[in-house]
Formats: structure tokens, sequence, C-alpha cells
């Protein structure tokens, strides 16, 4: 397989890409003086682009690949599945890879989450959890509960319900009014912490009783779920404090909110177990998945259900009038089993978490920095924030984020052979979340590209 284009073929495939393609989340601008990049082969860890330079994927192409690129048994089982059925709905009628796949998820999830309702992307999921529970409530007799509770900056996907649940101002502006009825609280930045600074547990219990003051607040008669991530991944890595979730789950069980995880990052690996409500200790009434299910190599998205959840649908003629055409498309099912398949072979969950610490003390060096004030975690997803002066934590201008992040760092980045992601939708930071084969090599490669260019970052401060 040819994996370099000519140059000129290169000048013209990125010529047509800045003329043809909408690049998302993109400032198209960028492109009147830089060409796009155009990213044409992976293996392992490491993609390469249309000119044949490399670079380690410090991001899993998009928090997804985490068996690495380039993995066989997942292009053969796609050709095995579309061969023998390449397309069929999930409309009144089952198709063995998504049985067998809603199987095999059932068995791994934690308690009573015995349904799986497939669809096409992590977003989707969220709409999906958040109308089973609108429609859930309505079927057991209390059809006022309806509200979302979402934390702030969290980011839970694009479509108009899921992005009304996404607590990031800027991304949703520009297509208000939204659909009504959600609110935030306050997430679990510990670093910025505005109440119990000096605590930790303290701290996961003022955050977790901020749900049940909006719970109160806006009436416990009107509220569906709370919509949390294991670790919320927009604003830099934000773990739960000791104690948080189970402080949350009474709080949801007190006041019947349905507790949704939305493990669209962190469920599959990227904390070291299949659901990262394990790894935390909760029982959520709903998990949304997408992402790691297939390491991204088709389109899938699932949500799981509890029993208890089910059970009103299972009546009469009550229906959940809700699906699409490629939920559950039977050759990402393919993908899926054979994706797990090599979780298992290869441990994948099990290297997480024998060289997660590995990870955190590779990157904890570069807390030598001034520039760097956090670094925080799990597994093998981590955020590290950039900061003016590390003793009062003051962070960037508006125009220093433009400037040394937009303007500098995204690009250094990158040209230095690290794809991965400098964000300043809160504070800025960079976020990494490698495929989970990585080792301390990749690691090294990893600290050493991000010394190099914050250290010229901070020369720009
Ligand atoms: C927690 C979370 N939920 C939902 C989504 C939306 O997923 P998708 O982009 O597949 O629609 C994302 C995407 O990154 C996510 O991180």
């Amino acid at each position: 397989m040819s994996t370099t284009a000519e140059p000129t073929d290169v000048t013209a495939l990125a010529a047509a890409a800045r003329d043809n393609l909408w690049l998302h989340f993109t400032r198209h601008s960028g492109f009147e003086s830089a060409e796009v990049p155009v990213i044409v082969r992976g293996e392992g860890a490491y993609i390469w682009d249309a000119r044949g330079k490399r670079y380690l994927d410090g991001l899993a192409g998009l928090f997804a690949v985490q068996v690495g690129h380039g993995r066989e048994e997942l292009a053969e089982a796609a050709a095995r599945q579309t061969k023998q059925l390449a397309y069929f709905p999930l409309w009144g009628h089952a198709h063995p890879s998504a049985i067998e796949l809603a199987e095999r998820l059932t068995a791994a999830s934690p308690g009573d989450l015995n349904r799986v309702f497939f669809t096409v992307s992590g977003g989707e999921s969220v709409e999906t959890a958040w109308k089973l529970a609108k429609q859930y409530f309505k079927l057991v007799g209390k059809p006022t509960k309806h509200k979302v509770i979402s934390r702030a900056l969290a980011y839970h996907g694009t479509s108009q319900g899921a992005l009304s649940i996404t607590g990031i101002p800027g991304a949703k502006a520009d297509f208000e009014p939204l659909v009504p009825s959600t609110m935030r609280v306050p997430n679990t930045n510990f670093y910025r912490a505005p109440e119990h600074a000096d605590d930790y547990e303290a701290y996961g219990r003022w955050a977790a009783d901020q749900i049940e003051q909006a719970i109160e607040f806006e009436g416990a008669d009107t509220v569906a779920a709370v919509f949390l991530e294991p670790v919320q991944n927009t604003g830099g890595c934000f773990v739960p404090p000791p104690g948080y979730f189970e402080r949350v789950r009474e709080i949801c069980d007190r006041h019947d909110v349905l507790l949704v995880s939305d493990e669209v990052i962190c469920a599959f690996g990227r904390l070291g177990h299949d659901f990262a409500a394990k790894r935390y200790g909760y029982q959520p009434d709903i998990i949304t998945t997408a992402k790691g299910l297939t390491s991204g190599y088709a389109p899938l998205g699932a949500v799981l259900a509890s029993d208890r959840l089910m059970e009103p649908f299972l009546h009469g003629s009550t229906t959940f009038m809700h699906g699409s055409t490629y939920g559950g498309h039977p050759v990402s099912c393919a993908v899926a089993l054979a994706n797990l398949d090599l979780f298992e072979r290869e441990n994948l969950y099990g290297h997480v978490l024998a060289q997660e610490s590995a990870f955190r003390g590779t990157l904890d060096r570069l807390l030598d920095l001034p520039i760097v004030g956090d670094v925080r975690g799990a597994g093998f997803f981590y955020g590290i924030e950039l900061v003016k002066d590390k003793a009062t934590k003051e962070t960037f201008t508006a125009d220093e984020s433009e400037r040394v992040l937009r303007g500098y760092l995204s690009d250094a980045l990158f040209e230095a052979g690290l794809y991965c992601r400098a964000d300043d939708r809160a504070e800025p930071v960079v976020q990494l979340s490698p495929p989970l084969i990585c080792g301390q090599r990749e690691f090294d490669e990893m600290e050493q590209i991000l010394r190099e260019t914050l250290t010229g970052a901070w020369k720009l401060l």
C-alpha cells in the first residue's frame, strides 16, 4: 500500500480539502495561509500524513482508537460481516452481531444494566438516554419529571438535545434557543476549588451536594436525570473526589432521579475498566458509550439501561418511539465484538492499570516547567493545565490564549510529531488520551515533545 503521495498530489489533495470539505469545529480562515493536514495511514500508536511524516497519536484519534491503528483483525471482522449481512435495521428484527454484542455488554455491565439500545455515536447515545428518561417517567406516572442536570463545561454532543445538556456556553451560543429544561452544577475541578480547597473529600461532598441543591431548586418532581462523565474531559480531566459518586447516587435515590454515566470517552479501557463506573464503584441507571466500543474502526454507540427502566416498556402497545437507520449496524457490531476480543487477548484493561502510574509519573516530570500548573487524570486519560503563574494559578488572558495556545502550541506540538489537543474552552489545557497499547517509550516521547513545546510557549508569554 502506498503511504505517501507525490508532493504535487499532496498539494492538490490539501487544496481540494480546503475548497470542498467543511471540517468539524475548525476555523477555516486558518487555511488561507496554511495547508490542511491530511492523514493517510495509521499503525499502532502512530499516524502518517500525506507527505510521509509520522506523528504519535496522543489522542487515539478522538479518544477512540483504543487498540491502536491498522489492526487486521478488525478489518477482517468488518469484511466477514459485510459479506454475510452488510445491513439490516434493528426495527422489529434483530441480527446476530447486535444480539451477541448486547449479551456481551450486559454480561460485563455493572448491576442490572441488562438492556442495550444501539446508536451510531456518543451524541446520539446521550439523546437516547434523555428521551428514555423522559418517557420512562411518563410511563410510571411521574410525567413532569423531564429536566436534566449536568456539569459546568461538560461536553455531551452537538445535536440539539445533547448540546442543551452540554455545559460549554461558547459551543451553544450560536444555536440558542436550545432544548429547554437543562441546568448546570459545578464540576469537580479541585485545582480551582471555590470551596474546601484544603480538603479533597469535603470538596467532593460539596460538589455532590450542588446536584441536590439544583434538584431542590427546580423541584424533584421535574428532574429526570443527572448526566455525569466518570472523569470529565472538557476543562482537563476532572477526576471525582473520593466519595463523590457514592453521594451522588444517594442524592439520585432520594429524589428518584436517574444517574446517567456518560462514558463515551471513559468506557472500554480509557480508565482501565470496561465500564468506568466500576472504577469508582457506583451503580448508574444508564451508561452511554460510543468511541472505544469499536476503537473507532466503525461508528457505533450503545446505551445500557437497567431492567427497571425497560420494565414499563414490556407491556401492551408501549413503544420507545426512537431509533435510526444505522443504530446497531451489523458491520459496526461485528467490529465491536472483534475489538472486545482484542481487549481480552491482549489484556488491555490490565495493561492500562499496570501502566497508568508510569504514564502519570512521566507526565508529572513536566511539573518542573513554570507553565505547567497541574497534571491530572486517570488511566490513559490526562490533562495538563497551563498557567502564567504557578503560585497564584493565574491563567492566560483571552489574548494570550489566542496567541500562545492557538497561535503557537497547537501547531508546534503537531510539527514536533505529537498529535494531541490544546484546548482553551475553559482554562488552557493539553489533553492526552493515547491508544491503550502505549508504554514507557511512547510516554517518554510525549513528555519530551511536550517539554520542548511548552518551553517555547513559556517564552512567548
Ligand atoms: C462525554 C461525551 N459525550 C458525548 C460525546 C459526543 O460523542 P459523538 O462525537 O460521538 O457524538 C462526546 C464526544 O467527545 C463525549 O466526550
